[in-house]
């Protein structure tokens, strides 16, 4: 099983890329094969809705959108973790949503994993939900198994000392489950 997390903050080691690495750590002791992606350290651009790619299943733009499009075409399971902005994911995690439309309806049967992170109680962060959960519902038969929820966490690494590490954990664990 191929996992792949498409890590959608800008801090690296960062609370939502901590929370990546717990999922990742349990999959891997499960046995899956894991990959991470940071959406920060990739060249990728906003689509331009020119539908240029529309018959060729690939952007006009040469940057690194079509290769992680690839990369969750090829998964098995998909972590898209985001810290919290305004009561929305971040605009690097939006921007990679929208750049999938080349060949989105390839990205079928994928069990997906959300993890968001921001200071508010879990009640405030469930709205950042919302811009995920309507991706998904654009993708054939892909379904969510799990969703994590860090809140309270606001510097780097606070999320350490939290419940949502071992929750993390053994979502991982459980990806073959
Ligand atoms: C631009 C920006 C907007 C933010 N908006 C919110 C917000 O609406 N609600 C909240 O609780 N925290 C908000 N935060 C705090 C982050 O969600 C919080 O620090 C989170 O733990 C960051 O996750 P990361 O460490 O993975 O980047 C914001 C932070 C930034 C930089």
């Amino acid at each position: 099983m191929k996992v792949l997390a498409v890590c959608g903050s800008p801090r690296k080691g960062g609370n939502s890329d901590i929370l990546t690495d717990e999922v990742l750590r349990g999959a891997a002791e499960a046995g899956a094969e894991t990959e991470k992606i940071y959406l920060q350290n990739i060249a990728l651009s906003p689509c331009m809705a020119c539908y240029g790619c529309r018959g060729k299943g690939r952007c006009v733009q040469p940057d690194d959108g079509d290769t992680v499009l690839e990369k969750m075409i090829a998964s098995d399971a998909i972590v898209l973790s985001s810290p919290v902005y305004f009561y929305s994911i971040s605009a690097q995690m939006k921007m990679m949503i929208d750049r999938t439309l080349p060949r989105y309806m390839e990205i079928r049967n994928k069990e997906f994993i959300f993890i968001l992170t921001a200071a508010a109680s879990k009640n405030e962060i469930e709205r950042a939900l919302e811009p995920l959960y309507g991706f998904i519902d654009c993708l054939p038969g892909s379904h969510v198994r799990a969703i994590i929820l860090g809140d309270g966490v606001y510097q780097k690494g606070d999320v350490k000392n939290t419940k949502s590490m071992k929750e993390a954990h053994k979502v991982g664990e459980n990806i073959y489950a």
